[in-house]
């Protein structure tokens, strides 16, 4: 079982500047909360109750201030700092005392997720006892993602990092879950060309000794990397959209945890007082 779950929400952001200069991208609004609501709602849809936050070192108040221990969503939410990006493994280093002995999800701060099945995939997923597993999803432009080449028999035959030529179109989404062996393997690894520990190198360890699987986000999902401005506003309409139409919040953590029972009225109450007057309280009272 995976019961423990990374968000990695450091990063230089660059792509976003000038927004990104003074406040950390998984902070900026998409539609009516932080970025950093989606990615840990997946967590919690996965049923992770144990979350390690890894943000750039200096920006840990700022954080605190929205999301300060986790108490009142019935999750725990640590965190630590990273002293500047070097690359998405790096999260099993700074996360080896948080991780121990178990098994870690890890999810990028700025990935979104929303579709149908997504909830049972998530269950599924956080069921792993050995080896890795991927979430992979369909996309138009496969050389600009690290991308999977599948096998007849359902394994993965090779990961390449930003084909130039097609081979497949199935991206490596920014959601993985692995076995304790993470940490060891992550250790071992070494910066690439671009100065980064890379999580391709980190899955190909995975991959060699067979223990790498795969689960698919159908055609009715969606998956969003909300990296530059334009995909950062695409998933912000996308999100008010359905917002606005179907009259349900997506990433509503009260909500989430609510309905898993982690939390009584008293904590909405609560919620509501802390956020005070908003869209998003009015939203909570009328769920209560
Ligand atoms: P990236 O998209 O690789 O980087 P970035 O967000 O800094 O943006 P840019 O390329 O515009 O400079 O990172 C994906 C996510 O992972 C993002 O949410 C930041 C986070 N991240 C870390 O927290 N630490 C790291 O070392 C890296 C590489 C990324």
């Amino acid at each position: 079982m995976v019961k423990k779950g990374i968000i990695l929400a450091g990063g230089t952001g660059s792509r976003m500047s000038p927004l990104t200069k003074a406040v950390n991208k998984q902070l900026l609004p998409i539609h009516d909360k932080p970025l950093i609501f989606y990615p840990l709602s997946i967590l919690m849809l996965a049923k992770i109750k144990n979350i390690l936050i890894i943000v750039n070192k200096g920006e840990l108040n700022q954080y605190k201030k929205i999301l300060p221990d986790g108490k009142n969503l019935g999750i725990n939410i640590t965190y630590e700092e990273q002293e500047k990006p070097n690359g998405l493994p790096e999260a099993f280093i700074i996360g080896k005392k948080f991780i121990k002995k178990d098994n870690v999800a890890l999810i990028l701060g700025d990935n979104f997720f929303y579709g149908q099945s997504l909830t049972s995939l998530l269950e599924r997923s956080s069921r792993l006892k050995k080896g890795a597993k991927v979430i992979l999803h369909k996309v138009n432009r496969p050389y600009l993602y690290g991308i999977a080449k599948l096998h007849k028999d359902k394994k993965i035959e090779s990961i390449i990092e930003k084909p130039k030529k097609f081979v497949s179109d199935k991206a490596i989404t920014g959601l993985y879950f692995f076995d304790n062996k993470v940490i060891k393997y992550s250790e071992k690894l070494k910066k690439s060309n671009r100065g980064e520990f890379e999580i391709t190198d980190l899955l190909k360890a995975y991959k060699k000794n067979n223990k790498l699987n795969y689960e698919e986000l159908g055609r009715g999902a969606v998956w969003l990397d909300a990296g530059s401005i334009e995909d950062f506003y695409n998933t912000s309409s996308f999100v008010s959209t359905i917002e606005k139409r179907q009259g349900i919040k997506i990433a509503c953590l009260e909500e989430i945890a609510f309905n898993y029972n982690w939390i009584s009225k008293t904590n909405i109450k609560e919620s509501i007082k802390f956020y005070g007057n908003c869209e998003y309280s009015t939203y909570l009272k009328n769920f209560i």
